[in-house]
This record gives C-alpha cells, sequence and structure tokens, in this order.
C-alpha cells in the first residue's frame, strides 16, 4: 500500500506521518523543504520506506516535476492525503501571477491530482483533504475563485478552505465510477505552526487563540482515521470532524459551484502551461 502525505514537516501532518509510516509499504513525502524534511525524518523508525520529493505547492511548474517525480517511484497511489496548507497575506501574488493562498492551498493540490489521476486510479485511492470550519465564514466567490480581488488574509483562507470541501465533491461526482474516493475534514483549532505566514495583525491573534488548542496528535486523529478505515464505512465526498460525519456550509454543498471550481481550475492550469494536456475529465 501507498501513501503521499503533504505537509509532513510540521504540525498535523508529522503526527499524520508518524501514525501511518508503520502501516504503508510506501509513503512518498512531497516538501517543499528538503533540507528540513531530511532532518526530521532521520531518526523515524522505517525511514527506509520514505521517498522525499521537492514539491512547493505554490509553484504550479514545481508541482508538475514532483508529480512526475512521485510516479517514477510507485504505479498505484492508495491514499493522498493533501494536508499541506496555511493562511497567507491577502493580495500576495505568487511569481506565476496567482494568488499565494489561492494556490498553496487549492490549486496546486488539483494540479498534483490531475497529475497523479493514472496512479490514483490504478490505486482505487482515497483522496483525503485538510479542511477547516473556517469554509463556514467564506463569502459566496461569484466569478472569480482566484482571489485576485481579495485583500483579506482571513477571507481568502474561508473561500480556500470552501474550495477544499467543493474539490472533494466534484472528484466524487467524476470519479465515483472510477472507485475514487474524497473525503473532506476539519482537524480542530490544532496547536501548530499554523499562522506562521499570516499577516501581523492575523498572526498576533492566532499566537494568543492558541493557548486554547488542541494538540497537533489530537489534531490528526480525523485524518488518520479516514486513511484507516475502509471505504465500506465511510461516506464517499462526506465532511468529517471528530471522526464523524458532519455536515459542511450550503455553500460547500453546492454542485454548480463545485463544477465551476473545477472548470476555473483547469483554465488557470492552462493559462500557466500554455499547452498543457494534462486535465483528463
Ligand atoms: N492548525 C489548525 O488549527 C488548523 C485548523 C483547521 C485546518 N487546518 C489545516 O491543517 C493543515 C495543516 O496545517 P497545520 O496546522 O499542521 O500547519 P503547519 O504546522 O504550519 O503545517 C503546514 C505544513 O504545510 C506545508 N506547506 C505549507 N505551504 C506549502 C507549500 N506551498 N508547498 C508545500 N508544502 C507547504 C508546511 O511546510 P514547511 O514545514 O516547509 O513550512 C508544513 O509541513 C492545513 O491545511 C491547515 O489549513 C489547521
Amino acid at each position: 500500500m501507498n501513501l503521499v502525505l503533504t505537509g509532513s514537516t510540521s504540525g498535523i501532518g508529522w503526527e499524520t506521518l508518524l501514525a501511518l509510516l508503520p502501516q504503508f509499504d510506501l509513503v512518498i513525502l512531497p516538501v517543499r523543504n528538503l533540507a528540513k524534511a531530511e532532518k526530521l525524518i532521520q531518526h523515524l523508525p522505517q525511514k527506509e520506506k520514505i521517498v522525499l520529493i521537492n514539491l512547493d505547492l505554490s509553484n504550479l511548474a514545481c508541482v508538475k516535476d514532483g508529480a512526475a517525480a512521485i510516479l517514477s517511484q510507485l504505479d498505484a497511489i492508495h491514499v493522498l492525503i493533501n494536508n499541506a496548507g496555511g493562511m497567507y497575506p491577502g493580495g500576495k501574488r505568487t511569481t506565476e501571477g496567482i494568488d499565494l493562498s489561492f494556490s498553496s492551498n487549492h490549486l496546486g493540490q488539483f494540479l498534483l491530482f490531475q497529475e497523479l489521476l493514472p496512479a490514483l486510479i490504478k490505486g482505487q485511492a482515497k483522496v483525503i483533504q485538510v479542511s477547516s470550519e473556517a469554509h463556514r465564514i467564506a463569502k459566496p466567490p461569484e466569478q472569480d475563485f482566484s482571489l485576485r480581488k481579495s485583500t483579506s488574509t482571513v477571507a481568502s483562507y474561508a473561500k480556500v478552505k470552501l474550495y477544499n470541501i467543493l474539490f472533494t465533491n466534484e472528484i466524487k461526482n467524476r470519479y465515483a465510477s472510477e472507485e475514487l474516493s474524497a473525503y473532506s475534514l476539519h482537524p480542530g483549532a490544532v496547536r501548530t505552526a499554523f499562522g506562521s505566514e499570516a499577516s501581523p495583525w492575523a498572526k498576533g491573534l492566532i499566537a494568543f487563540t492558541k493557548l486554547f488548542f488542541i494538540s497537533p496528535k489530537a489534531g490528526a486523529a480525523t485524518t488518520i482515521f479516514l486513511a484507516t478505515t475502509a471505504k465500506k464505512n465511510l461516506k464517499n465526498g462526506g465532511y468529517y470532524k471528530n471522526k464523524k460525519i458532519s455536515s459542511p456550509s450550503t455553500l460547500a454543498r453546492n454542485s454548480k459551484l463545485g463544477k465551476a471550481l473545477w472548470e476555473f481550475s483547469l483554465a488557470e492550469i492552462r493559462r500557466v502551461f500554455t499547452n498543457t494536456g494534462t486535465a483528463k475529465k
């Protein structure tokens, strides 16, 4: 069984790795800081099962190269956990001209999914998105999903976490017939490095509220539950909290919005790679 896990170098992702490493034969960790990852895993038992891949989700070219490197290691993926992400200052752009929060929390994951699709289908994979209850305060994206006009750190974060759930629903709608299944989750309010790249005021607010947060180990519990529970005991497309199915916001259940986000994401990727032919559906 093969696992691909993003965001393993800190917080929830690190605890997820510790719990899941013994349960998989091969564990691929796409990371944006290879030196940090190498140092972290050096004393792990069973570290020989781990392959580190250089992959910064905020850079689509890097995601594409990273995905090719992943596919060179395996032909089937059984679990893909899109855990990496965070809160970034509103209005900040990547070198590819994309909003940093949109790219890091949604578009990079979307492209990774598209590129890994043959291996995901072969493994009849579970795709797990670490979203957030913050999705409930997201305003309707209307025509523009890209956050180009957004300058608020918190509003941008709420929207991308909404996108994580819409993306999950769309994977179910488009690929259930190929035995792919997808789940999203809220990990709880967790004491991690979350918010360390946010705007100064958001950072201050998060630092204070962290006093009341749960541990990273507790925050990883729902991800681990979804990764290890048999598909027949889970709801395809479901949103989970505290290891239980939950109902996300009305917007997050809007299938028209999910479809529009999917089409928009494909178009954004085409805009960056003018002659890409990777997207399947
Ligand atoms: N903490 C909470 O209360 C909370 C609540 C709801 C949802 N979440 C979600 O939980 C997930 C994990 O967050 P966390 O709390 O564990 O935060 P964290 O400690 O900051 O960990 C974030 C992880 O994502 C990686 N990452 C960030 N941007 C990346 C990029 N562009 N490319 C590749 N990797 C990237 C980080 O890599 P580096 O080590 O290189 O920084 C790190 O491994 C996030 O999706 C977050 O939105 C967290």
